[in-house]
């Protein structure tokens, strides 16, 4: 298992933004609703894509990709199972569930378990099937679908927390090839739903509302293959600026969709930074001293669980106690004890962090346990005095290209160990 070496340093200089991860896998998915031939561009070159191919081909697509552009097209037979070896690594796949079983009138889908961020049910997305008229039954670990044809339905998905990102695409790609009308109310308002609405409508699909709390679609017979441009990731674009801060150094974005980090560019002038937008690239250049802030994570367009722990580990070089409540994923917190290896001043309470702000972290050997905490080790790690070790790496490389080519093109002292 890789480890990253990272001694402190301060940054300086522009990072290009790659295209969306989370984007990118039920744009993916979305292959599996036409016969035709779909390529996309500015897909990210992570291990969760390389997954993604990898279920995809078990479910009979051919797929190129090179530099970013995947091509995808249908074999002629096509398989209607995907493997818990490969679910079980990636919960995001279960996105196929609702594609597969549009298209041929049945999936079967490894049924996620829990992980290390808490329990993760997808009692949603079975609802929102069931309710277009689905047979689900869950047999030895799977989630078995069958629906000689599905119909249109009025369908309500807000859940405990919310609306569910994945469980609104999971229905949206079924209800796109069911007979008549589809209401998805409390769908989720995610740019990753919004960007998969539009290309589903590229495709052929009826769809209004995208990007709103209620999504009309209105079945039609086929789709068809089209190319397609994925969507910057907001989610790194707001890590560099996480590590701007922590980091006290002027950095500019750029390849980024600012739109998408409104409530992201409004906490980080609150911590104590000036932001310029222009276009698709920004500046942040952080004062002296950090204030601190509350947090409370939300559903878009509030503030993302995904930046939690990135902001947690700027906030524990903030001037004061910041307050962050976790609304999402309320047991999202094992970042918490690693931080606190590295000097900082951490209490957990449930769903509750209070961060009381020091003046510096020291280096110290950590553990990465998923793949956003992984990110805060490594701005926590730039950010303190001497060496850190950031243990169990390939959490980042899941989900953050070139992470450390980029940090180390920004002056950031960091080197991978391969194990
Ligand atoms: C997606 C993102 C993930 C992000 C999360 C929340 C992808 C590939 N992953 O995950 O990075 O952290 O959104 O923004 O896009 N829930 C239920 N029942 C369900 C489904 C979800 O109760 O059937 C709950 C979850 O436990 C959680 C909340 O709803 O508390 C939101 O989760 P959800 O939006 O579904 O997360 P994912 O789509 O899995």
């Amino acid at each position: 298992m890789d480890k990253f070496i990272i001694h402190k340093s301060s940054l300086k200089g522009e990072v290009s933004i790659s295209g969306s991860k989370n984007a990118a896998l039920p744009m993916m998915a979305a292959t599996l609703l036409t016969d035709q031939t779909c390529v996309f561009h500015n897909i990210p070159d992570v291990m969760d894509t390389r997954t993604m191919i990898k279920i995809l081909e078990v479910l009979g697509q051919r797929i190129q990709f090179d530099n970013n552009t995947l091509v995808i097209r249908a074999k002629n037979k096509s398989g209607y199972v995907a493997p818990y070896k490969l679910v079980s690594t990636m919960r995001a796949s279960f996105c196929c569930l609702g594609p597969l079983l549009a298209k041929q009138g049945k999936a079967k889908v490894a049924f996620p378990g829990g992980c290390v961020i808490g329990p993760r049910p997808v009692d949603l997305h079975i609802k929102g099937i069931e309710e277009l008229g689905a047979k689900v039954v869950i047999e030895e670990g799977y989630c078995i679908a069958q629906a000689h044809k599905l119909k249109g339905a009025h369908i309500y998905l807000g859940g405990v927390f919310g609306s569910s990102v994945l469980a609104t695409i999971n229905v949206l790609m079924a209800a796109v090839l069911a007979e008549g009308q589809t209401i998805i109310e409390y769908a989720a308002c995610e740019p990753e739903v919004e960007h998969l609405a539009l290309l589903l409508k590229k495709m052929g699909a009826d769809i209004e509302g995208e990007g709103t709390p209620l999504i009309r679609v209105t079945g039609v017979k086929e789709l068809m293959g089209c190319e397609f441009n994925n969507i910057p990731d907001r989610i790194e674009a707001a890590t560099f600026i996480a590590a701007s801060l922590a980091t006290n150094s002027f950095l500019r974005i750029k390849d980024a969709n600012p739109f998408h980090l409104t409530s992201v560019i409004e906490l980080t002038k609150n911590i104590g930074a000036q932001i310029n937008i222009e276009n698709s690239s920004f500046s942040i250049k952080p004062k002296n001293n950090l204030n601190p802030v509350n947090i409370t994570t939300l559903p878009y367009p509030g503030f993302p669980t995904d930046l939690q722990a990135q902001f947690m580990a700027c906030l524990c070089l903030a001037n004061g106690i910041s307050l962050i409540a976790e609304k999402i994923y309320p047991d999202r917190f094992m970042h918490v004890a690693e931080l606190n290896r590295m000097g900082a001043h951490i209490q957990r309470s449930g769903p509750y962090a209070i961060v009381e702000g020091k003046k510096e972290l020291v280096g110290a050997e950590v553990m990465a346990s998923d793949l956003r905490a992984s990110a805060a080790l490594v701005i926590a790690g730039v950010a303190a005095r001497g060496k850190t070790e950031v243990l169990r790496v390939y959490h980042i490389d899941r989900g953050y290209e070139h992470i450390e080519e980029k940090f180390e093109k920004l002056g950031a002292k960091i080197e991978r160990q391969k194990q």
